[in-house]
């Protein structure tokens, strides 16, 4: 059967970014012949600091995007990582599978901890092992993410194998990265060299699912542009992205144009026809209307489902029942392969 296990980290709201990037394609992925575990990862989430005041309301929020954007708890299994401690029990395992020169090569860990790696913690360097665990702890065999977290996948892949090399067993299934086309990368409205995330102080830098039609508005109207029309759709390359120097002279102008495309559900090269010659004078409002458009209705179901956390918490316990019968067994044989006496 194809299984498909993906995460979200409860840090922050959810952006624009997660959502072209990910979460529209998880929703549509429960209706392409795959189960669907899908993951509030909170166990990630504080390898950095978390408020623990608002840890738990982030997480309900996180959840009611997922909810609000089709992801249905009825047909996928929808959970938050601390309720279900085999992730934590099989992350150990593969702290020790994993090789310190493999996780030195870890993009995510120099960006996030920085200049100051001595006061980064201990769990942000560990925290790919962990996210290796989330994925073979279901025996998942692909993994829809956005560009971003493409090494991440292949990693899981070398420990899995690794893990099945040392003991001589063919336990692990290697998983399989799902990029889809669109906007696998969505930029910050402001520095198109930073990918949007929910962890930029600037609030500008993103749309945010929670944003009303005004902020959405704005943040548009704001986004950093250049003054020069739009090229027409000669400056797509064969694979539908635009040619890499093209793009390189103006990547928040083609930042703007993808986010329209993949929003819109068209080619990069149909937008472009229809916007060839004009400046952002006229493209920013067309975006922004979009962008209400489609994220509004969003909105209104999240807004509706945050009224009652109740609710969001009988669908996570719910989820996280069902997640823990398919990773307590997967659990149980790894132990037992490691060689430890029953419990
Ligand atoms: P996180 O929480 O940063 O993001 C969740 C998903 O959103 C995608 N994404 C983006 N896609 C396009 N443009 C962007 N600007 C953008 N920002 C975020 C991410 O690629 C991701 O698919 N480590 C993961 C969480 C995780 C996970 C897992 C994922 C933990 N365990 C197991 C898959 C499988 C993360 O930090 O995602």
């Amino acid at each position: 059967m194809k299984r498909i296990f993906s995460g979200i980290q409860p840090s922050g709201g959810v952006t624009l970014g997660n959502y072209l990037g990910a979460i529209r394609n998880w929703a549509r992925l429960q209706h392409e012949g795959f189960h669907c575990i899908y993951c509030m990862v909170d166990l990630h989430a504080v390898t950095v600091w978390q408020e623990p005041a608002l840890l738990a309301d982030q997480t309900r929020q996180v959840t009611a995007a997922l909810v609000a954007s089709g992801i249905d708890p009825k047909v996928s299994v929808v959970f938050h990582q601390s309720a279900v401690p085999a992730h934590a029990q099989l992350a150990w395992i593969f702290n020790c599978v994993v090789r310190l020169g493999w996780m030195n090569r870890m993009a995510q860990f120099k960006e996030k901890a920085g200049k100051d790696r001595e006061k980064a913690s201990l769990g942000l360097y560990a925290y790919p092992a962990l996210q290796a665990a989330d994925v073979l702890l279901y025996h998942a065999t692909h993994v829809p993410v956005g560009e971003d977290q493409k090494q991440h996948v292949e990693l899981m892949r070398d420990i899995g194998n690794k893990f099945n090399h040392d003991f001589g067993v063919d336990f692990f299934p290697p998983p399989e990265a799902m990029i889809f086309g669109g906007a696998t990368r969505v930029m910050s409205l402001r520095d198109a060299t930073k990918k949007m995330s929910k962890s930029d102080p600037s609030d500008m830098s993103r749309i945010n699912m929670t944003d009303d039609a005004d902020a959405i508005a704005l943040k548009i109207r704001k986004a950093k542009t250049d003054p020069e029309p739009l090229p027409g759709p000669d400056v797509v390359g064969p694979d539908g992205g635009v040619k890499p120097d093209v793009e390189a002279a103006r990547p928040e102008a083609f930042n703007l144009v993808r986010i329209f495309a993949t929003l819109a559900d068209r080619p990069v090269a149909d937008v472009l026809g229809e916007f060839e010659g004009q400046g952002f004078g006229r493209f920013k409002p067309a975006l922004a209307d979009l962008a209400i458009d489609k994220l509004g209705a969003i909105n209104a179901e999240m807004r509706r489902l945050l009224d009652d956390p109740a609710e969001i918490d009988r669908v996570l316990a719910d989820g996280a029942e069902k997640a823990r019968g398919i990773a307590d067994p997967i659990l149980a044989e790894t132990y037992r392969i490691v060689g430890f006496l029953k419990a």
